[in-house]
């Protein structure tokens, strides 16, 4: 049986979302308004950390946090053992590279909209290891070309990593049809899904991911500052982090430690539990809507808005793609993005500037300037859309 898609029920996600009542917020992409459980979830705990103290109460909410792998592992449809809880996606991201070894003239191949945290790191590892940095051209859909990504393959490639979603718009990189090159040849594929995760379905197998990172706030819904990292089990014992601590190692002997066999060997011992319950929660959150769900409206809601804003004169639209998801860009003519955006502001409207330097490599061949970036969530609705489209109108 085809399994069928329950559309969203909009004023129950509105009504669970109390910053629905304060703000028109299109800055889902930078972070979501939390729903009530999630915000529940979080405070409860921190509530108890200063009745009990911060040890017991995370001893007592043991299966609460234990709860958070789980959560993570239905999301992506992996093994708990797989998940590490980490600070944030960059975090998580830098785990997995930093523990990858390369070697003078090895290759690391990676895309056009990559995200500078991710681009920094590359040329860190390439200026210390002399490996080399390959970017892919895009193909006619602005995507990563993966006729050219497959002709470029030799036995220098030592990892592939796409960033799924860019923060400097609508494109969806095709990462299943990369991970499958990937997965073809051997190399490892770690994928930046920290913008699609909450988006769209999302499943490492079928994505052919052996390392993706996420983070908790944005299109999640979870707090700030946790995110999430997901090690496949096949290359778990052959990567050593970057860190060490007393959680991710046990110190055996005078000269010796070992590794958790887990994903957790790339955790820190200290983390915020009131923020991973919660991401638990979140999650849970995100899977009760559905994920075909969710990223069938915010699909729609983007083109409304992509749409409305084609209407108004001295706009320009950047997004790429075939697949576009949540985030929309744009420019105007008559004002700078960071004018526009306090502009909005004032008026009860969130959105986020996207400046060139965060997407480079994207932002030079595109020529972009600072763009504004309107990001759509499930719980937003086609009024706001046309409120924002008015109120920008009045404002150019
Ligand atoms: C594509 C992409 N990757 C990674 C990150 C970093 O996520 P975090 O801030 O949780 O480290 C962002 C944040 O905006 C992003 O857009």
């Amino acid at each position: 049986m085809i399994p069928i898609t329950q559309p969203i029920d909009v004023d129950k996600a509105r009504r669970e979302t109390p910053g629905c009542s304060h703000v028109v917020h299109f800055n889902n992409a930078g972070a979501s308004l939390t729903p009530q459980p999630v915000l529940d979830a979080y405070l409860g705990h921190l509530h108890q950390e200063s009745r009990i103290g911060g040890y017991e109460a995370a001893e007592q909410a043991h299966d609460e946090l234990e709860h958070t792998y789980d959560a993570a592992a239905r999301l992506l449809g992996c093994h708990r053992d797989e998940v590490a809880v980490v600070e944030n996606a960059t975090r998580a991201w830098d785990m997995a590279f930093y523990a990858l070894p390369f070697q003078a003239g090895d290759r690391i191949l990676t895309a056009q909209a990559s995200y500078a945290s991710n681009y920094i790191a590359f040329l860190q590892v390439a200026r210390r290891t002399g490996a080399v940095i390959d970017v892919i051209e895009n193909d006619e859909y602005g995507q990563i070309s993966v006729e050219k990504l497959r002709a470029t393959l030799d036995d220098r490639v030592k990892l592939i990593a796409l960033t799924h979603v860019p923060t400097n718009g609508g494109l969806v990189n095709p990462a299943e049809a990369v991970g499958r090159v990937a997965n073809d040849a051997g190399i490892p594929f770690l994928l930046d899904a920290c913008q699609s995760a909450g988006q769209m379905p999302l499943d490492v197998d079928a994505l052919g991911a052996d390392l993706l990172s996420a983070t908790s706030r944005k299109f999640l819904r979870g707090p700030r500052g946790v995110g999430l990292l997901y090690v496949r089990r096949r290359l778990l014992d052959t990567l050593e982090p970057p860190f060490l601590d007393g959680h991710a190692a046990t110190w055996t002997a005078r000269d010796r430690y070992e590794l958790r066999p887990d994903a957790r060997r790339f955790e820190n011992w200290e983390s915020n539990k009131a923020a991973k319950i919660a991401f638990g929660v979140a999650i849970d959150y995100a899977l009760g809507w559905g994920l075909e769900a969710t990223w069938e409206r915010i699909q729609s809601l983007a083109e409304t808005l992509r749409n409305g804003l084609r209407t108004l004169p001295r706009v320009t639209l950047h997004d790429l793609g075939r697949v576009r998801s949540g985030i929309v860009t744009f420019s105007t003519e008559s004002r700078e993005a960071t004018a526009v955006k306090q502009a909005l502001r004032e008026q009860g409207i969130n959105v986020s500037v996207s400046s060139p330097s965060w997407t480079l490599l994207d932002s030079k061949a595109r020529r972009l300037p600072d763009m504004i970036r309107a990001s759509v969530h499930y719980y937003n609705t086609e009024d706001e859309i046309e409120r924002f489209c008015e109120t920008l109108s009045e404002l150019l």
